[in-house]
């Protein structure tokens, strides 16, 4: 006979496997690393996040690149949220930094396959994408079907209201133990206005606000500079961008690129935390939910968000 103690230790939840079997899954006990982290909810956590995350080149004469390191790489050093723009070119989606002709990381459904093979690795992770659609492309017809050749629809997470506040979300240990634990936002399309709305691709604006983009001073002046409605800006979950920008030609517009040989500094606790402290009084106090950094191998920006989320 079963004891309930026996019981109670294998309490299981089936989960879908995106081949559709089904698999018994054990209750998270440790979510994201961190058994605290269980009970938090998604909307109160705080994720290191990978800035054009694509954009990796060991060579410092890539002067497009943003990151030093490969995607698995940024994922096994603590990054869980995964940053990266998309472009069109020959007929497929790409992932690249302002135009092809610059950066080409690839086709945008082998970089989600890495993603996924990581995520199948690491069941006890919540993740999340947000992407840059600067050209408006179909959400259903060119975005959707991405996701689902690399099998990340099945465990992306459908919220219950289309736009969730800061205080709905459910805790990482919700979303682990009905393995939908990938959040999907995309910038500019998700909201209707690229054909109709993905239930699981959602709008990041509406939730997410984000402080200046492309920033130059290196003591990251906090303002909310994209966000939209309904909800107010206290409800929004916010992002800060924390990935410091040099101008390498000091005329005109100027031509930004990532600054490697400041990135130790930048990604140092003190500075990460003074940024999220300047963006305090625009968030009710509260820490940034995504810390968006170039070159994460560089400084130390995974125990800045562990200081951020209060260990
Ligand atoms: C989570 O809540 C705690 C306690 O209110 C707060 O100190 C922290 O800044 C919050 N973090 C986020 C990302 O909301």
């Amino acid at each position: 006979m079963l004891s309930l103690r026996f019981f109670s230790v294998l309490l299981l939840s089936l989960a879908s496997l995106s081949n559709g079997l089904y698999i018994l899954r054990q209750r998270a006990t440790v979510c994201n690393g961190r058994a605290e982290l269980c009970a938090r909810p998604y909307g109160n956590t705080t994720f290191l996040a990978a800035h054009n995350s694509f954009a990796f080149s060991s060579n410092p004469l890539a002067l497009a690149r943003t990151q030093a390191v490969d995607v698995t790489s940024q994922l096994k050093i603590g990054a869980r949220m995964l940053q990266g723009q998309a472009h069109m070119k020959d007929g497929k989606l790409h992932f690249c930094h302002t135009s092809c002709a610059l950066f080409d990381g690839g086709l945008v459904v082998d970089y989600l396959k890495t993603v996924k093979a990581f995520l199948d690795a690491n069941p006890y992770e919540v993740f999340t994408f947000v992407f840059t659609n600067p050209e408006r492309l179909s959400i259903p017809d060119v975005w959707k079907p991405q996701f689902d050749a690399a099998g990340i629809t099945p465990l992306a997470f459908v919220p219950p209201s289309r736009t969730m506040k800061r205080n709905e979300w459910p805790s990482l240990a919700e979303l682990l133990n009905a393995n939908k634990r990938v959040i999907v936002f995309i910038d500019e399309g998700a909201d209707g206005s690229a054909g109709s709305i993905v239930d699981f691709i959602l709008p990041q604006f509406q939730m997410i606000w984000e402080d200046p983009f492309s920033p130059t001073d290196s003591k990251f002046p906090c303002s909310i500079q994209r966000s939209s409605g309904p909800l107010s800006n206290d409800d929004h979950m916010h992002l800060i961008n924390h990935n410091l920008n040099r101008n390498i030609l000091p005329i005109g517009d100027g031509v930004l690129v990532s600054d490697p040989i400041n990135a130790p500094k930048t990604n140092s606790v003190a500075s990460i935390v003074a940024h999220s402290n300047n963006c305090a009084p625009l968030s009710l106090g509260r820490a940034p939910n995504f810390v968006i950094a170039d070159y994460i191998n560089m400084g130390q920006p995974m125990q800045a968000v562990d200081r951020l989320n209060g260990f």
